[in-house]
């Protein structure tokens, strides 16, 4: 057990993951069975610590499977996309760097890309390409996966994180048709694809019209269960010898709506707060705590929208059924009912709220708590 028992802000795995049986188990004979699946949820609710603890699981049971990852955060053109691509596939499939010239070789008929030995670490090496010979033929790249797998007799299972980040690359429909068109016929290699900005990924993978329609297995994670978290919870306090009742428990995922960032920070306060014994007082002062922190970032967030929007959001705080009746749109000053789609769409798009099954929510609670106890004040 780590010295600070809860983790937040980071991939968490160990003691400090917890639940996702079902997902796990799932993805686990996705990745076995090499197809390809698409895991979608908001923000911060544990994509990546979950694709990866499933890969581990997976490669455990399945002594033939490899899995690489790629981190899309940062990249934003196709020529970035093909050189993460390329390395990563390399890397997790060349057993020692000595190999990698004759890798090469191998899996290349098109062109030969440059390889550069790490000077510090001799365990490390960087493929670069030349983007003029990538962009006559990207297939060489794209098809690397499935060329390596079949050619090692392995199961090689390519995981995309962040892939919503590909709708900003330069005529991103056309490079998903590369895309698709080059790993359907892959029968050695799968694919994983996840990230947040709902829309964008439903948009990507349900839309009739899109490349990537009906491509993989589409996963909905959901958040993690008040019961869970309240284990989950007991047992961190107990295994750094600090005390705290259920009732008290299920009280800090309860005040995060069970997001799982949030619930680990709360009671990570909580934890560092508490001698021994952690109680509702000590709760609730960490709850302020952590809002106040965020207090500046709301408040930057809050001015950047106009009234008609921030009195969208007080009527969804308060819970009112029908936003575009006319009592509704009278009493919140939310103008005509024209506005109201607007204003909502507004705020979908800058991703303070989000659509389930038809109900508005915010996506951030932290957000909805400080926007009610200190900026509304209800
Ligand atoms: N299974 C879990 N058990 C415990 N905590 C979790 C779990 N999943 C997520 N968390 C908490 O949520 C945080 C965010 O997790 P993670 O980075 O995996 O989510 P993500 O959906 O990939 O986020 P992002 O949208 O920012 O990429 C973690 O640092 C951790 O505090
Ligand atoms: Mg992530």
């Amino acid at each position: 057990m780590p010295r600070i028992p809860f983790k937040y802000g980071q991939i968490v795995k160990g003691s400090n993951f917890t639940n996702r049986k079902k997902e796990i188990a799932l993805l686990r004979d996705h990745f076995t069975s090499l197809t390809s699946s698409i895991v979608i949820s908001p923000r911060r609710w544990g994509k990546s610590s979950l694709v990866k603890r499933a890969a581990e699981v997976a490669m455990r049971k399945d002594k033939k499977l490899k899995v690489c990852f790629l981190d899309l955060y940062k990249v934003r053109t196709e020529e970035e996309f093909y050189e993460l691509l390329a390395n990563e596939v390399l890397k997790a499939t060349t057993g020692r760097v000595f190999e990698i010239g004759k890798n090469i070789k191998k899996f290349f008929s098109q062109f030969i890309p440059k390889v550069t030995f790490s000077p510090v670490k001799d365990t490390e090496f960087t493929i670069g390409l030349n983007w003029q010979e990538v962009k006559k033929k990207p297939d060489e790249i794209l098809n690397l996966p499935e060329k390596i797998a079949q050619q090692q007799k392995i199961k090689l299972v390519v995981c995309l994180d962040e892939f919503q980040n590909i709708g900003f690359f330069k005529d991103s429909i056309s490079f998903q048709k590369k895309l698709r068109a080059n790993w359907q016929n892959h029968n050695h290699a799968a694919y994983c694809m996840y990230g947040s900005k709902r829309h964008m990924m439903l948009e990507v993978f349900t839309k009739q019209s899109m490349p990537f329609y009906q491509f993989g297995s589409l996963i909905f994670l959901d958040k993690i269960s008040n019961k869970d978290w309240t284990r989950y919870i007991m047992k961190q306090f107990q295994a750094t010898n600090k005390k705290i009742s259920p009732e008290d428990a299920q009280y800090i995922p309860a005040l995060m709506e069970n997001h799982p960032y949030y619930v680990q920070q709360l009671a990570h306060l909580c934890w560092l707060n508490s001698e021994e014994f952690c109680d509702r007082k000590i709760i609730t002062k960490a709850h302020d705590q952590l809002l106040m922190q965020l207090s500046l970032l709301f408040q930057n967030l809050t001015d950047t929208l106009s009234n008609k929007q921030v009195n969208l959001l007080l009527s969804i705080i308060n819970d009112e059924p029908e936003l575009s009746s006319s009592q509704t749109i009278k009493r919140y000053s939310l103008g005509t009912s024209a506005t109201v789609n607007r204003s909502k769409n507004a705020l979908i798009d800058k991703e303070i709220l989000d659509q389930f099954s038809g109900k508005l929510e915010f996506v951030d609670p932290a957000y909805k708590a400080w926007l009610k106890q200190h900026y509304f004040k209800v």
